[in-house]
């Protein structure tokens, strides 16, 4: 007798890095043991897959979970119930939490609050301060350190690190990608007075595009100087787009599902509720994320998800704050614009599973691939679904996409042989774990 698999998804038709084409995936101890025809063997439970796409589960690589302090926005269980109904088989979680992710303290408090109650499997930001440089050598290297978040603009939060010579010293502090919101924090401070209150069009021209672009280029002058690898978060602008291509063995970039879906003609609909930092802006700067997503500039796709509750965006502009839900409609939304002609479904991978693990040296996760961790993300590309406010697991209870209607829906999330979610149903437990990388910790 062939020796039995503890689980085995049968019948689904398989995308990873040799193409797409039906195949049954064998796991052992929450591994992938085998991919093939594996009809003939046992296992412990067979999952049926006919019809579905199986994917390497979607790591979002940029979260805010609240936990601590903000919890009445969202916790780290309600944001990973969020994560896992999405999709979403792991999450990197930032550090503008009260207190600030900026100690090895805080950093393993946020590890204990996350085990046993976390569904998805998570990484944790530590933030980057004009003071704790000294220790963010050994900070990016602790267990589950998803390595260092500098905030080079303000936004949500008391992280700022801003001035020339104290960038430079975080750049030359570790080896790791430093994450970075590129903002130029003198210019936001000067162009305050755009701000026209009670109207959040006024957003983008408060934080306008020479604010990213002039801080995305001294940005990239700094990690040349020091040497050091970056990833800029969240691009809005299309100016950036050959910034960034032409810095590709220093620089990656990601973009969020918001600032290639929403355009400034959202403001008049969607108010605060669309109101973000880096902001969504007019659609010829989508289109030109379009393009850097076309021709392999941006490296992948991360959620922003920053929730907040409706009675906080429903203050007045500017007292309202920035921020959208976004782990839970990454995928739909995403393979709505598969379904759209816009990416192939090669490229989503890239995007979510493959480059991640890429860009961060992430250890067995973001491929389809013997001896990795069996995380899949479950797609029905056919299926035609209305998301809704109801639908959505984050505390704040709202998204943006309320009433779009999209064809494409994940229908099961698999982390490490394990089902979380299926048919919009969570029934795993709690079991989430520390994501280990190559070059930082590895357990
Ligand atoms: O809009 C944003 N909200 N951008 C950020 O950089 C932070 C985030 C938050 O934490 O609310």
């Amino acid at each position: 007798m062939p020796a039995a698999f503890d689980l085995i998804v049968k019948n689904g038709t398989v995308v990873n890095q040799d193409g797409i084409g039906h195949a049954d995936i064998g796991v052992t101890n929450g591994q992938i043991e085998a991919i093939g025809d594996l009809g003939h063997r046992d296992a412990g439970e067979v999952i049926d897959a006919t019809g579905l796409h199986i994917l390497p589960g979607v790591i979002d690589s940029q979260v805010h979970f609240r936990e601590p302090g903000m919890e009445h926005k969202e916790d780290l269980a309600s944001g990973s119930r969020a994560a896992v109904m999405g999709g979403v088989t792991a999450v990197f979680e930032m550090p503008n939490t009260k207190p600030l992710t900026t100690t090895a303290d805080a950093l393993a408090d946020k590890i204990d609050r996350a085990t046993g109650r976390m569904f998805c499997d998570f990484a944790f930001y530590f933030g980057a301060t004009a003071e704790n440089t000294a220790d963010l050598p050994d900070a990016e290297r602790l267990p589950g350190s998803a390595g260092i978040k500098m905030f080079m603009g303000s936004s949500t939060g008391d992280l700022l690190v801003d001035k020339t010579e104290h960038v430079r010293k975080v750049l030359a502090s570790g080896r790791r990608r430093v994450a970075v919101h590129s903002e130029e924090e003198d210019r936001l401070i000067e162009r305050m007075p755009l701000r026209r209150a009670g109207d959040p069009s006024s957003h983008p021209e408060w934080r306008d595009v020479e604010a990213a672009v002039l801080c995305t280029r001294r940005l990239i002058a700094l990690a040349r100087e020091t040497n050091r690898r970056v990833h800029v978060l969240h691009i809005s602008t299309g100016d950036e787009i050959p910034i960034l291509a032409a810095n590709k063995d220093l620089i990656t970039s990601e973009a969020t599902p918001h600032h290639l879906t929403l355009c400034a003609e959202d403001y008049a609909r969607l108010g605060t509720y669309i109101q973000m930092n880096p902001p969504v802006r007019d659609a010829s700067h989508r289109d030109r994320i379009w393009a850097g997503i076309a021709d392999g500039t941006i490296d992948v796709l991360g959620s922003d998800h920053a929730p907040h509750t409706r009675e906080e965006k429903d203050k007045p502009y500017p007292d309202s704050p920035s921020g959208m839900t976004g782990v839970q409609t990454l995928v739909p939304i995403m393979l709505d614009h598969v379904n759209a002609g816009r990416l192939s479904l090669e490229r989503f991978v890239d995007l979510t599973s493959h480059g991640p693990n890429r860009i961060f040296n992430i250890a067995r996760k973001g491929r389809i691939a013997a001896g990795y961790d069996a995380d899949f993300t479950v797609v029905d590309l056919k299926a035609r679904r209305e998301i809704t406010d109801g639908w959505i697991e984050s505390k704040p209870g709202w998204t943006p996409y309320h009433g779009k209607t999209v064809t494409g829906w994940p229908r099961g999330t698999i982390i490490r042989g394990r089902r979380m979610m299926w048919d919009d149903e969570i029934i795993g437990e709690a079991g989430g774990a520390p994501v280990q990388f190559s070059e930082g910790w590895t357990g």
